[in-house]
């Protein structure tokens, strides 16, 4: 069963910090929805979306495509997206077609390319594919749900990194860790994971990655690793997927804050957080977010208080 929207940390924050405020606050939507008004003003945080950016910085950073092209332009190093539109969309666009630039991609990419949702979230149909077949069949899942998918390179990422911003200034930053397991040249993945459970019991991050599993993830859990070899349990570091999160201190991130917030510039982007990928030492912009989601975030040591400090920053900025 997920949480009711009023349980969310970003609900239950929110509403403590703008009871000292004097914000008076309404869920709507199920609340999903939060209208805070303090005399004539009024403004909405909508999921995990505040009345901060504007309309279409918003709609950019939700399109993975068109953020790696607004990066691109403003000499950004990210990770390219690649737009291919359903075929239907030709109605309303220029559409010269997907499997002539799609092959192209993949050849360009070194056959090894990863295919998402243009607008997905929480690591939710993103598919990494090495054969043709693989990806046509990614890519057929992914039209039969939505109109627009992503194309990237696969690259190996030896750190992901979350950087919440505001208003030119990095707030929060942490490193999203993957589960993995260490073989022992017997066991299965999935008797390893239950090990892990038995020893330390069944962990916040350990449940996350249980309820995540499909059929990706499943063929992993039968596979035999080597003794002494680092298995990781999914290859995507989404901590709805599983990841955990580990604080660290922005002093410690300078690169990446530059990157970050030269990011953020292009896209005029107030609030919201950048992730940014080390691959090969080099660091690139994976994706960015207008939206601010601190759930796992408040559950480590310390990061209650982080996320109290950034979304009472964020109130004040909508309120001031
Ligand atoms: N091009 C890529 N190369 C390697 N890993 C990737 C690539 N794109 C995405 N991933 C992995 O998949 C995860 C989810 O992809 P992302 O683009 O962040 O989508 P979402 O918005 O659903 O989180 C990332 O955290 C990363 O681990
Ligand atoms: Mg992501």
């Amino acid at each position: 069963m997920s949480t009711p929207n009023t349980q969310r940390v970003l609900s239950r924050i929110v509403r403590r910090l703008c009871e000292r405020r004097g914000i008076c606050v309404a869920d709507l939507s199920e609340g999903w929805i939060l209208r805070l008004t303090r005399g004539e003003t009024v403004r909405h945080i909508h999921g995990y979306s505040f009345d901060l950016n504007g309309a279409a910085t918003h709609a950019i950073a939700c399109d993975k495509a068109a953020t790696s092209d607004v990066l691109l332009d403003a000499g950004v190093a990210r990770v390219e997206h690649r737009l291919f539109l359903h075929p239907e969309m030709a109605r309303y666009v220029r559409h010269p077609g997907n499997w002539a630039g799609m092959l192209e991609c993949f050849e360009r990419c070194g056959r090894d390319v990863v295919i998402k949702d243009n607008t997905g979230t929480g690591g939710r149909d993103v598919f990494r594919a090495r054969s043709l077949v693989a990806m046509e069949e990614a890519v057929l899942k992914l039209f039969s749900r939505g109109a627009a998918v992503a194309l990237c390179p696969f690259v190996e990422v030896e750190q992901e990194t979350r950087l919440v911003l505001l208003d030119g200034e990095v707030m929060a930053a942490y490193a999203k860790e993957r589960q993995a397991v260490t073989g022992d040249g017997r066991r299965t993945v999935l008797e390893l994971v239950a090990g892990r459970v038995a020893g330390e019991g069944l962990t916040a991050d350990l449940g996350r990655y249980l309820a995540s599993v499909d059929a990706e993830a499943a063929a992993v859990l039968g596979e035999v690793p080597r003794a002494g070899e680092t298995r990781l349990l999914n290859w995507r570091h989404n901590l709805g997927q599983g990841a955990s999160v580990r604080l660290i201190g922005v002093e410690m991130l300078r690169p990446h804050v530059g990157l970050a917030l030269a990011a953020a510039k292009a896209l005029n982007l107030r609030f919201g957080s950048v992730d940014v990928v080390s691959v090969g030492g080099k660091l690139m912009v994976l994706e960015v977010n207008s939206g601010v989601m601190m759930e796992a975030l408040a559950g480590v040591t310390g990061g209650a208080a982080l996320a109290e400090e950034v979304y009472g920053r964020a109130l004040d900025a909508m309120f001031g």
